[in-house]
């Protein structure tokens, strides 16, 4: 397989890893056609500027900030969510930029993160076994025969709602919302009177300053368009093969093909399989792309996955994605750092620190500590700095609404708390405030003074 012709559907030749029981193909074949006879949902000119701006990364000039939710919802799906989830992420770089002093690259889960791997493919309480839930583009997460039956029509539904998060997020980054001048309004928009709100509060005011003085010098802040809009990407786990081979487009420009689903698409932790569909599918489309990496991955698994999705070794088009777990992650990672460098790979290496850190609290409810999740950030600095590596970017799952899902934090989710307000349909996602900590905390890390 390994020399043989790409094609977007050449994954079909070989095991495609957690892919839904669909009950009926005949229809799924039907919702396929129907998908891929929809538009994009991104450009591939779109992509090849990511690209770009991942290979500064790669370079150590830039810093990505990749978040959003573990998985989105076709229920808890509403403009104020989208704004303020949208508003986090800014405020997030906002941060790493000022106080990181770094240009920062921001990329969403949204707009397309429906499809979810699962360690067992059913679930049972209560003596009743069923499917297991793998995401609103396959089935619904209550506990019932009818919920957890995967259902074909659901792709069509992820693809509207895909594309109506995308044309909302593409308003607020280009329309107003994301002006700097703003800085200051998406504060009191927030929680201005927390610890993080008023440290946040202090850096919009030199932020404020800043712009002040360059119109004092006679810099036209009007016609900066840095000053005024924002670029934003998208991506998702490119999971669900035959919904990414839909709306595999060839780009009439290079004659090239693109994944127009996302701008970006990672392949996860328990599909990263050398030989497998899934890397097949993805070494064909011209999109950046990222891997998860996991503790068990060794340095010639890793080696592997940039030989087969980078073999050109293009700066920007692979990102690394190290989830390790806050107490391994220095051990684990540094020999994989060091083989990545020593082969000379350009790959952006990014700290996932969620995935390697969850258990289940005594209440039964799945979450993470977040000094788990700040120690998981620290180490992968150290890491990164003990081999000479840049530390590339951050991997989060968060939400601008002040849930409780995660524990800790600088006005502390405690265990009693996580019932109040946990509404993640799959993994625990840090609230607003967490998340604009785990920002300052990073900025530290990067080099900037701290705040
Ligand atoms: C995820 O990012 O939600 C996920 C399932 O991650 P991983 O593949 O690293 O387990
Ligand atoms: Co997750």
């Amino acid at each position: 397989m390994e020399h043989s012709e790409w094609t977007p559907a050449s994954w079909r030749q070989l095991p495609a890893g957690q892919q839904p029981d669909w009950p009926d193909p005949h229809h799924l074949e039907q919702v396929q056609k129907q998908v891929a006879s929809l538009p994009p949902l991104v450009f591939a000119g779109e992509a090849r500027a990511l690209r770009q701006r991942l290979g500064e990364v790669a370079e150590g000039r830039a810093f990505l900030l990749q978040a959003g939710d573990c998985a989105e919802s076709f229920t808890e799906f509403s403009a104020d969510r989208i704004r303020d989830k949208l508003r986090v992420i800014l405020q997030m770089a906002v941060v790493l930029t000022y106080a990181g002093g770094v240009p920062v690259v921001k990329v969403g889960r949204i707009a397309g993160q429906f499809g979810k791997p699962r360690s067992s493919p059913t679930e049972t309480v209560d003596g009743v076994t069923l499917p297991s839930f793998r995401g609103h583009n396959v089935n619904d997460q209550h506990f019932s025969s009818q919920a957890r039956t995967p259902d074909p029509d659901r792709l069509v539904q992820g693809y509207h709602q895909s594309a109506a998060t995308l044309n909302l997020v593409r308003a607020f980054t280009k329309g107003g919302f994301a002006d700097l001048s703003r800085v200051h309004a998406w504060n009191q928009e927030f929680v201005g009177s927390s610890l993080e709100g008023r440290r946040y509060e202090e850096l919009a005011h030199g932020i404020e300053r800043a712009l002040r003085f360059m119109r004092a010098i006679g810099i036209e802040t009007e016609s900066e368009s840095h000053l005024h809009t924002v670029d934003f990407w998208t991506s998702h786990e490119a999971l669900l093969l035959g919904y990414e081979e839909a709306l595999t487009r060839r780009d009439s420009l290079t004659d090239e093909w693109y994944a127009c689903s996302a701008h970006q698409l990672w392949v996860g932790e328990r599909t990263r399989n050398l030989h497998g569909a899934h890397l097949e599918f993805l070494r064909g489309v011209q999109n950046p792309l990222g891997s998860k990496v996991g503790p068990t991955a060794t340095p010639d698994e890793v080696l592997g996955l940039c030989e087969r999705l980078n073999p050109e070794r293009e700066p920007g088009r692979l990102t690394l994605i190290a989830r390790m777990g806050a107490s391994k992650v220095v051990e684990v990672l540094r020999p994989l750092l060091a083989a990545v460098r020593d082969a000379g790979h350009p790959v952006v290496w990014a700290c996932d620190p969620m995935h390697g850190n969850t258990y289940t609290a005594p209440s039964g409810h799945k979450t993470r500590h977040f000094d788990q999740v700040l120690a998981e950030v620290a180490g992968f600095f150290d890491a990164c700095r003990a081999e000479e590596v840049w530390p590339g970017g951050l991997h989060v799952e968060l939400t601008g609404d002040p849930v409780t899902e995660c524990l800790g934090g600088s006005d502390p989710v405690a265990d009693a708390d996580l019932q109040v307000r946990y509404e993640t349909i799959c993994d625990p996602r840090l609230n607003a405030r967490q998340s604009l900590d785990l920002a300052f905390l990073a900025s530290e890390l990067i080099g900037g003074r701290p705040y």
